[in-house]
């Protein structure tokens, strides 16, 4: 069984683009491999500065996982905070990687050119935290010996930089870390948000993951459509209402809300109406357990709390090999 590694920066409310595009997969990967999935909270902390904020999106982030059938006897939940050995591991593989290697990091450039557009000083607002930013996830992957890292599109530049990296450190004291190899699943979607883009809170077009009954209904009528009347044909590729229906109803129902698309017959606020039901069958469940879960965090704590000590064991064993190769 191959080794998985799943990270998620506790930095807001999960929304529906999260669930289909990192959650769904991750859990479905969980089951055949020996997985381990964490809150990148030392991530989180390169935007989050309410102190409160962190340890609430914490632990909503871990209530998440475990409310969608993450089993923690079998995979290995953990916040990354408590790991120590990660930041070790970080120097000693900041001493081996190119400063270079960090410079061409999209999100890092991204911001250099927006500073440069608005005339300011290239690393205007960049901590170097944020520069430093696929140095942790390099280690955070590295020291637990993940073979496999399932990410999207977005991430697939920082396990490159994982790979990068961890040769790096091998080149230089012989092979003491395993090189990871990002599986990027072509099939998972980007996720449309309400005004068609791409779901992200940044945009403030998202389906929360947990909203009650009465919201998740608000928000599904508030997708944006085109005009077309109820009789008319419509394009089900185009459709924000039929791709998140695609997503979450049996494939019978969407085979058959397909045909009624290209027919004509059937209006939009019926299409929402399906989408809703089909959506609220997928949450309901996990949104019990979310908030009995929340409602007392003990057992939420046990279960990090366990997973850190197993993710201390495996970081700790890394750490020594890496610390005995370097001469430490
Ligand atoms: P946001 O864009 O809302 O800030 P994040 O960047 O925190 O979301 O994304 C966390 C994870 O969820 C990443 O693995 C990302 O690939 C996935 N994800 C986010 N939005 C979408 C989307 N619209 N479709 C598919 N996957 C998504
Ligand atoms: N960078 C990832 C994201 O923003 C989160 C992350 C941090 C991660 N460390 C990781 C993902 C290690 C996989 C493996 O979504």
């Amino acid at each position: 069984m191959a080794i998985s590694i799943t990270g998620t920066r506790p930095t807001g409310t999960p929304h529906l683009g999260n669930y289909l595009g990192m959650y769904r997969p991750a859990l479905a990967l969980a089951r055949e491999h020996d997985a381990l999935c964490f809150v990148a909270d030392l991530h989180a902390l390169i935007d989050v500065r309410d102190p409160e904020a962190l340890r609430s999106h914490t632990r909503t982030i871990a209530a998440v996982w475990l409310a969608f059938g993450l089993d923690p006897e079998r995979t290995v939940l953990y916040r990354q905070s408590d790991v120590p050995a990660i930041c070790e591991v970080v120097w000693l593989l900041s001493c081996v990687t190119a400063k270079g290697e960090l410079n061409r990091a999209h999100a890092y450039k991204a911001m250099v050119a927006a500073n440069a557009q608005a005339g300011r000083d290239a690393d205007a607002g960049v901590s170097a935290g944020l520069f430093g930013y696929p140095l942790l996830m390099a280690a955070d992957i590295l020291a637990m010996g993940a073979e496999i890292v399932p990410v999207g599109l977005d991430q697939r530049q920082h396990v490159e930089a994982a790979r990068e990296i961890a040769r790096a450190f091998n080149g230089a004291y012989g092979e003491v870390l395993r090189v990871p190899e990002a599986v990027v699943d072509e099939r998972v979607m980007t996720v449309p948000g309400l005004d068609g883009r791409k779901m992200s809170k940044s945009y403030g077009n998202v389906i929360a993951l947990m909203a009650d009954t009465d919201e998740l209904r608000r928000s599904v009528m508030r997708i944006v459509t085109d005009s077309r009347r109820p009789e008319e044909p419509k394009d089900p590729e185009g459709d924000t209402v039929f791709s998140l229906y695609r997503e979450l109803a049996p494939a019978d129902d969407v085979h058959a809300m397909r045909a009624r698309y290209e027919a004509g017959g059937i209006g939009y606020a019926e299409a929402k109406e399906a989408l809703f039901e089909a959506l609220e069958s997928v949450v309901r469940g996990p949104r019990q357990r979310y908030r009995e879960l929340l409602a007392d965090p003990g057992e939420l704590e046990r279960a990090l709390e366990a997973g850190g000590a197993a993710a201390r064991a495996r970081a700790d064993a890394t750490l020594a090999r890496m610390r005995a190769a370097v001469g430490l």
